[in-house]
C-alpha cells in the first residue's frame, strides 16, 4: 500500500515542480529579455515600433491577436495584458470597436497597487487608498500624485506590440513622468 501512495504522489510532485518552473519562467523571462536592450531602448524609442517593443501577452502567456481580441472584447472594454517589463497593462477598446493606440499601465502611482477598471463608474478606482483615474488613466482623485503611465499599443503582424511612450502625454500635455 505504501508503494501505491508514493506512486500516486510522484506525478503530483513532478507537476508541482513543473508549475514552479513555468511560474519562474513567466516572471523572469520578460525581465531578462529587457536587461540587454535596456540602454539602447530609450534612445531611439521615439521612432515608434522600429526598434524595441514587447508583444502583449494574455493571461495564459500567449501573444494577443488584435482581431481575436476584438471578437471577445467590446466597446469601452479595458482588460489587463502583460506589458513592458511584465507590468500589468490595460488594452483599451474604443467606442468604435477598434483597439486604442495606447495601453494604460495598471500600477497605481501612489504605492503601486494594481488598479482595477470599474466599467459602471467609467473609471479606474484603486482599492488600496481610493485614488481614481478617468477612462484614459488620467488621475482625477488622490492620493495618487500622477496619472497612470502610457505605452504605445501598436499592431505588428496582427499582434499587439507594446512600445515605450516617450512623447508628450496627450492627457495632460506634459512630458511623461515615467520616461
Ligand atoms: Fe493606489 Fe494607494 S496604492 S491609492
Amino acid at each position: 500500500q505504501a508503494a501505491s501512495i508514493s506512486a500516486d504522489r510522484v506525478p503530483d510532485m513532478e507537476k508541482r515542480k513543473l508549475m514552479n518552473l513555468l511560474l519562474l519562467g513567466a516572471i523572469s523571462l520578460p525581465t531578462v529579455g529587457m536587461v540587454v536592450p535596456y540602454g539602447a531602448f530609450f534612445v531611439p524609442a521615439g521612432s515608434g515600433g522600429a526598434g524595441g517593443g514587447t508583444y502583449a501577452k494574455d493571461k495564459l502567456g500567449n501573444d494577443i491577436k488584435v482581431d481575436e481580441w476584438l471578437k471577445t472584447h467590446g466597446p469601452n472594454d479595458r482588460t489587463l495584458a502583460q506589458g513592458l517589463r511584465g507590468d500589468p497593462t490595460y488594452l483599451v477598446v474604443e467606442q468604435d470597436k477598434t483597439l486604442a493606440t495606447y495601453g494604460i499601465n495598471a500600477v497605481c502611482t501612489h504605492l503601486g497597487c494594481v488598479v482595477p477598471w470599474n466599467s459602471a463608474e467609467n473609471k479606474f478606482i484603486c482599492p488600496c487608498h481610493g485614488s481614481q483615474y478617468n477612462n484614459q488613466g488620467r488621475v482625477v482623485r488622490g492620493p495618487a500624485p500622477l496619472s497612470l503611465a502610457l505605452v504605445h499599443a501598436d499592431v505588428d503582424d496582427g499582434k499587439v506590440l507594446f512600445v515605450p511612450w516617450v512623447e508628450t502625454d496627450f492627457r495632460t500635455g506634459e512630458d511623461p513622468w515615467w520616461k
